[in-house]
């Protein structure tokens, strides 16, 4: 299963990074072993392109390792000189470029995956998947093959390109069809009108056309994708298209946590309070974090900590990150020889919160011993609300080797 993201530098805010992890938490270890995710940096600025490339190098490691997640970029002969472009179908300068662009983008990053696997799904650089999305996708292809259903496009989102699945041994009609009329329509027009003239006939009418397509165009609902949200709990408005066949997102994620005395400085909006989501009730919605002010977890009693997730913002309000907000801890008994950086008041810094995908996980040092107090401090001042979706603090739990059996 091959994944193609184009992506391009952003004005306001990059959901890039967000998108990956959430393309990659949602699948399985089967699933990764089966799928490839492209990122096309589709920029011709080379200091651009080495600075997203390092920033996805960076946070994916492990998955550029295991060739899960690959970057390409094209050369800036790629393009054409935007300036002579013909204006077609009555469309603004700035429209017929930018659609212009698109369609050989998405040809570009066609022809690399075409042979990189069996089936090719496009995607775009600010969307969420549902948990196990590679997998449905695959039962939905086999299925269709199985009943010998002769199909050009599987469907699993119903907006614009997103989610539309292709045989990579289609992919070159479809980018010699692109190349071809790349600058007279937007590329979902385009993808239209190859369907049509694959399957049409020219002496029947719009209805029987419409049959034939239906044929070779199959729809998977509830939709498996969608784009992010980005209307902010401040400054508000702008809204994207939403897929209504998507459904519901899960706002928050529910553990179990060690008991422990609960305070922040922050105020929360409505019932969004700290304890409901300590008990993983819903998610915690603080208003404007500024520095200094901090979450702290007191246990009853002291516990030994074996591993912490922090998660900030979730899909409906994805800007609502905790920045430089850091997860400190402070041990009954202060451990010698710490490298770790410590507070004028006793913690110790055990992990951060990454402005890329909101969230801090880590482990504590075994040799700290029990820990009486966990805390989030905020350590400069933000202009956004900030939510916490998940909060998971694991104890360390002895385990004690089993009697009677050999090692
Ligand atoms: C949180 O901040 C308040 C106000 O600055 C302070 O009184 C309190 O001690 C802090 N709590 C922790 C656990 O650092
Ligand atoms: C974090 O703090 C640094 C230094 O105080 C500041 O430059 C940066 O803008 C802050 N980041 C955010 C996202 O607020």
């Amino acid at each position: 299963m091959v994944l193609g993201i184009p992506t391009v530098k952003r004005e306001v805010q990059s959901y890039l990074m967000s998108t990956l992890q959430n393309l990659i938490e949602n699948m399985s270890p089967a699933e990764k072993k089966d799928s490839i995710i492209i990122v096309f940096i589709a920029e011709t600025d080379k200091d651009f392109i080495t600075r997203q490339a390092v920033e996805i190098e960076t946070h994916f490691q492990e998955h550029i390792e295991t060739g899960l997640l690959e970057i390409v970029a094209p050369s800036a002969n790629f393009y054409p000189d935007w300036t002579k472009l013909q204006q077609t179908l009555g469309d603004p300068p700035e429209r017929v470029k930018w659609r212009t662009k698109q369609n050989l983008d998405f040809a570009f990053l066609m022809m690399y995956a075409q042979a990189k696997g069996t089936f090719y799904v496009q995607l775009e650089d600010d969307i969420l998947t549902k948990p196990g999305y590679v997998t449905t996708m695959k039962n939905f292809a086999y299925k269709q093959i199985t009943n010998k259903k002769d199909w050009l496009i599987l469907d699993f989102c119903q907006l614009g390109f997103i989610g539309k699945m292709f045989k990579c041994v289609d992919l070159s009609k479809l980018v010699a069809f692109f190349v071809m009329f790349y600058n007279d329509k937007p590329v979902d027009w385009l993808l239209d009108n190859m369907v049509q003239t694959k399957v049409c006939r020219f002496d029947k009418d719009v209805k029987e056309c419409k049959k034939q397509k239906d044929a070779v165009w199959l729809h998977y609902k509830p939709s498996l994708f969608q784009h992010v949200g980005t209307h902010s709990s401040l400054k508000g408005k702008v809204q994207k298209l939403k897929d209504k066949q998507f459904g519901k997102l899960a706002l928050h994620y529910a553990h179990k946590n060690p008991s422990a005395e609960l305070s922040t400085t922050l105020r929360s909006y409505k019932t969004y309070n700290l304890l409901r989501a300590y008990k993983g009730e819903t998610f915690f919605w603080g208003l404007l974090p500024q520095r200094g002010d901090n979450i702290s977890f007191k246990f009853m009693p002291p516990i030994k900590i074996e591993k912490f997730l922090f998660r900030s913002g979730n899909p409906e309000h994805p800007d609502d990150k905790f920045f430089n907000t850091t997860v400190e801890v402070l041990p009954v008994n202060d451990p010698s020889k710490q490298l770790l950086p410590k507070t004028r008041d006793g913690y110790y810094v055990v992990g951060l919160f990454k402005d890329t995908t909101g969230i801090s996980e880590g482990v504590v040092p075994a040799d700290f011993g029990p820990i009486s107090t966990l805390r989030l401090l905020v350590r400069g001042d933000s202009e956004r609300w900030a939510i916490l979706s998940e909060i998971f603090i694991k104890p360390l739990v002895m385990s004690s080797p089993k009697p009677g059996k050999e090692r």
